[in-house]
């Protein structure tokens, strides 16, 4: 078929990217989505359980870091345009070892960017980079993260997303490559993989188990709902000025203490415990190394120049998000076996 674009999603089986590559299979039947995917500990293909065997849909097995993947997939499907979200994306992994983090973020963005310029020399084309609001730093108890906010990465993790984004930045200054770009405040919503806060305070609520609270849990973040993030991806890919960056945020602050407390109240009801039985489990344990206090986005100016909103209300999307987690046993225990037991003993025993 004769596609109108053929976009390679990198880390479409990640908890963003199934939902990116979900959006754009369903409502773009006219481009070939091209999900490229390591697979690490964070992909897995039954995020996309229900799109892959659509005609517009392919996986590529590969390496964001390796320039024979990267070349191999640009050469086997002719690859019009880049949605990247491929990542290392866990701020306490990050503190453990920084450098799978340079790698992946730092050179595997470079090696992505080096081959879209080597391939793209006319022609309608978006290099769409996907960052987060983690490299503006912390805020204080006033003011909002704006695109014009001083890069003030913190953890390994913001610093190498940092570096990225200023690597895609020079690659449009330099070589005047097609980017865009945009930075989100923190997404929650279905296939979030358990390490993040909100999946591993619902399963461990249903198991009964600790509510590990870093510090005093007063630490603030922005939360939007995963699928308004794909809208905003889609939005912006679209429709964003070359050379722009917008940040995506859902002006819904919350500390995580209060959070904690609202998704026990929510469980259980959906359990059938007694109203306060789940607080009982909540731990304050040892905080997270240069914990970020405040996270806050301005996302005026994609509202105002594209229009975009977020849909849904938290509290609605937590209750969808926590019913998808009571609904998705197998999932999670494929999610959670092996490797991750151990991931989760390191973290949190002795902590
Ligand atoms: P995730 O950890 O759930 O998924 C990352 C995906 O990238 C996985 O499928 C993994 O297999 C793949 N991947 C990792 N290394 C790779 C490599 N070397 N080559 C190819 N694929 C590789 O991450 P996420 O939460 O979905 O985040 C996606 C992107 O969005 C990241 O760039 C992240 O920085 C950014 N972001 C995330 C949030 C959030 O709240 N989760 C907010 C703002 C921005
Ligand atoms: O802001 C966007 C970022 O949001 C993304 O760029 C990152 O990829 C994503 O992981 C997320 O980073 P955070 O560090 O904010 O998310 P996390 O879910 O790890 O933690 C949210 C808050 O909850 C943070 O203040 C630390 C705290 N926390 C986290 C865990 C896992 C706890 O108190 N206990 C926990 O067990």
């Amino acid at each position: 078929m004769d596609y109108k674009k053929r976009i390679l999603v990198t880390g479409g089986a990640g908890f963003i990217g199934s939902h990116v590559v979900r959006l754009l299979t369903n409502k773009y039947p006219d481009y070939l989505v091209v999900n490229f995917d390591k697979l690490t500990y964070a992909g897995n293909l039954e995020n996309l359980s229900d799109v892959e065997h659509k005609e517009n849909y392919v996986f590529f097995k590969g390496d964001i870091t390796s320039s024979t993947d990267v070349k191999n997939a640009f050469d086997q499907y002719a690859i019009s345009d880049v949605i990247h979200l491929a990542a290392e994306s866990h701020v306490d992994r990050s503190i453990e070892g920084p450098m799978d983090f340079v790698m992946t973020n730092v050179v595997g963005t470079v090696n992505l960017l080096q081959n879209a310029k080597d391939n793209w020399n006319d022609g309608d084309h978006v290099f769409h980079h996907v960052s987060t609001d983690e490299v503006y730093g912390s805020l204080g108890e006033e003011g909002l993260f704006e695109e014009t906010t001083s890069y003030d990465p913190r953890s390994p993790y913001s610093a190498s997303k940092a570096s990225s984004d200023h690597f895609v930045s020079a690659f449009y200054h330099t070589y005047n490559l097609p980017i865009k770009m945009s930075n989100c405040s923190n997404n929650y919503g279905s296939h979030h993989f358990p390490e993040k806060l909100i999946p591993l305070m619902i399963l461990n609520i249903q198991n009964n188990k600790p509510l590990p609270v870093y510090g005093k849990g007063e630490n603030i973040r922005d939360w939007l709902w995963v699928e308004d993030h794909a809208r905003a991806i889609d939005t912006i890919f679209h429709n964003g000025r070359i050379g722009e960056s917008y940040n995506v945020g859902g002006l819904n602050e919350w500390t995580n203490i209060e959070l904690v407390k609202y998704l026990c109240q929510l469980m259980d009801k959906k359990l059938g415990r007694i109203s306060g039985e789940s607080e009982q489990l909540i731990t304050y344990v040892t905080d997270r190394k240069g914990h970020d206090m405040r996270y806050a986005i301005d996302a005026s100016k994609l509202e105002n120049e594209l229009g975009w909103t977020p849909s849904i209300q938290f509290e609605e999307g937590l209750e969808k998000t926590v019913d998808w987690y009571l609904a998705n046993q197998s999932w999670i225990e494929k999610v959670t076996s092996g490797a991750y037991q151990s991931y989760y003993n390191e973290m949190y025993s002795n902590r």
